[in-house]
């Protein structure tokens, strides 16, 4: 049997740890976000109100990353109070199986005793942490009681199974994701949820955007990230048209840190791309076309 070639690096040194700083960059710690309209503005007025804050929008296009973004910056400026918080951010990722005794906590067995432990929200409410819940309309339908109790004036946490009335700790936000691509699969907010939060879209960046992203987060020069940008934006035309799901920047962000470790350009873009988006061979050939003629 023969040894496999290594790819021949395609630069020089590529980054293997933290891609290197850039003018601009934020303080290290700090995900780094770039904003692509208000969201700033709006997210730190809504901090300031205290009201929950839903971001809508396909998967990849920078939600998660702009709430560590903020909650890290929140976190930074708020001052002695919120820093001494050992976890500025929960995040739970909601699936189908998430129950609100998921969230909330439960009685577990200690010996012979039963002792309580707080669930990933609950822990939040009582820390004055901002509590992230990633793709909330995947979660059982139960969840909409804690939600909803934690959404408007009373800002308390119901633990039924303790009897406790948790009253939310002064900085305590809620901040929810969802996604309405996933609308036709019937899953859809209610409009009483809805309408608890400020809604915030989120939408893949321009291509001048989008390669400044790519860039940043693969260490690539920038006419190879653009390529990636174009290819990111001809794919999105193919949306609807065999292509069920978003092209979202993270698979952009994928190929480029492949070809930033000396992976081939086009076979990069095939396995982080063309394969992450279909199972179907037709489609798949559609994606490497577009490919090959934008990524010499
Ligand atoms: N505006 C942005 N600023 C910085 N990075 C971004 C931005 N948008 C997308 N990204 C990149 O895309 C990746 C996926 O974004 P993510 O926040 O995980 O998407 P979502 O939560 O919307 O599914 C991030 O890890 C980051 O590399
Ligand atoms: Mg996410």
């Amino acid at each position: 049997m023969t040894e496999p070639t290594p790819f021949p690096p395609a630069h020089p040194s590529p980054p293997l740890a933290a891609p290197p700083a850039r003018p601009g960059d934020p303080p290290p710690g700090e995900p780094w976000y770039l904003p692509t309209g208000d969201e700033h503005a709006v997210f730190e007025a809504a901090w300031a109100a205290r009201l929950p804050v839903l971001l809508r929008g396909p998967t990849g296009c920078g939600k998660t990353r702009f709430v560590e973004h903020m909650a890290w910056r929140l976190h930074r400026e708020a001052g002695r109070a919120r820093t001494a918080l050992d976890v500025p951010l929960v995040t739970v990722a909601c699936h189908e199986d998430l129950s609100a005794s998921d969230l909330v906590g439960r009685w577990l067995l200690s010996g012979d005793a039963t002792v309580w432990r707080d669930g990933p929200l609950a822990r939040a409410v009582r820390s004055g942490a901002m509590c992230y819940l990633d793709e909330v309309v995947e979660a059982r339908r139960d969840t909409t009681v804690v939600i909803h109790s934690l959404t408007d004036h009373r800002r308390v946490l119901p633990i039924e199974k303790t009897g406790e009335l948790l009253e939310a700790h002064p900085d305590f936000m809620l901040v929810v994701s969802y996604n309405p691509g996933h609308a036709a699969a019937g899953k859809t907010l209610k409009a009483s949820t809805r309408q608890r939060f400020v809604s915030l879209d989120f939408t893949y960046p321009g291509i001048d955007a989008e390669t400044t992203i790519v860039a940043h987060e693969t260490g690539l020069d920038a006419p190879t990230a653009q390529r990636l940008a174009r290819i990111g934006e001809r794919l999105r035309h193919l949306e609807g048209h065999g292509l069920d799901d978003g092209v979202g920047t993270r698979l952009l962000v994928h190929a480029g840190k492949l070809i930033a470790r000396g992976v081939p350009p086009r076979l990069a873009c095939d396995v982080a791309i063309a394969r992450a988006l279909t199972e179907d061979a037709d489609v798949r050939r559609a994606i490497t076309d577009v490919c090959d003629v934008l990524m010499p």
